[in-house]
């Protein structure tokens, strides 16, 4: 049997959280957690948590899993014991600390850290999201329309790559202890991966008017190169790497 631990806490009725104990057959081992989750909830139908396409897709169901935030439909059982599912998505290969780590007893599932929980599993994403729309994360062009679509260069189109990919999870912004320090200025790996994104596109000529509104001493540069963002993202994408071309290119052309 596979040990579960799940956080509880419906504060309708709850003074305060708990961890329910739960087990399910070993061969779970062989599923991902969310369908662990699915299976829990057929028998405690009570179990808060977001999810819906199951594939990675539409970032849901992020959650804390044995310590790291993940999508819990792309986190397999057997790797999470095992505790090597971290190192072999991270960008730190051979080499890291985690690979090797003594196999887990028991499977812990917590809310995303660092965001107010609503119920259970469910956080509140309300800042996070505001903090997207903050950067304007759609393409400003006030020249006249082409006939057809505005063409990119098969380069130009490649420098996305890395970038558009992001699913806006939440699992990196949520792991960041500089954005669990000051949440309300600094926007955090996920917001700002989305900001590069949108400042490196060939068709959006607004890219002075966005390096001006990230140019203060909080909303980039409060980013400590802690690097958890790079580690946790279950897309295997690089938000570090795009905190650090917008602090480069602030240094180079903001004020
Ligand atoms: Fe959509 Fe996991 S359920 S990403």
């Amino acid at each position: 049997m596979i040990h579960v631990e799940v956080y509880r806490y419906n504060p309708a009725v709850d003074t305060e959280p708990r961890m329910e104990m739960y087990e399910v057959e070993d061969s779970f081992r062989q599923r991902m957690v969310l369908d662990v989750l699915e299976h829990l909830k057929e028998r405690d139908p009570g179990i808060a948590y977001r999810r819906s396409c199951r594939e990675g897709v539409c970032g849901s169901d992020g959650m804390n899993i044995n310590g790291q935030n993940a999508l819990a439909c792309v986190a397999p059982v057997s790797e999470v014991l095992a505790g090597i599912w971290v190192a072999q998505k991270s960008n730190y290969g051979s080499g890291s600390p985690l690979v090797g780590k003594k196999a887990a007893e028991r499977l812990v599932i917590r809310p995303l850290t660092g965001m107010p929980v609503i119920r259970d599993l469910v956080v509140d994403q309300t800042l996070f999201f505001d903090q997207y729309r903050h950067i304007k994360p759609w393409l400003i062009n006030d020249d006249p329309p082409p006939t057809a679509e505005r063409l990119q260069s098969p380069e130009e189109r490649a420098r996305l790559d890395g970038l558009y990919e992001c699913i806006l999870c939440g699992c990196c912004t949520s792991g960041c202890p500089s954005w669990w320090w000051n949440p309300d200025k600094y926007l955090g790996p996920a917001v700002l991966l989305q900001a590069q994104r949108f400042l490196i596109d060939s068709r959006d000529t607004a890219t002075a008017d966005r390096l001006t509104a990230l140019d203060d001493q909080f909303s980039v540069f409060r980013c400590r190169d802690i690097q958890n963002c790079t580690t946790v993202c279950p897309k295997g994408l690089n938000p570090m790497k795009a905190i650090s071309d917008i602090r480069r290119r602030l240094l180079q052309e903001g004020t």
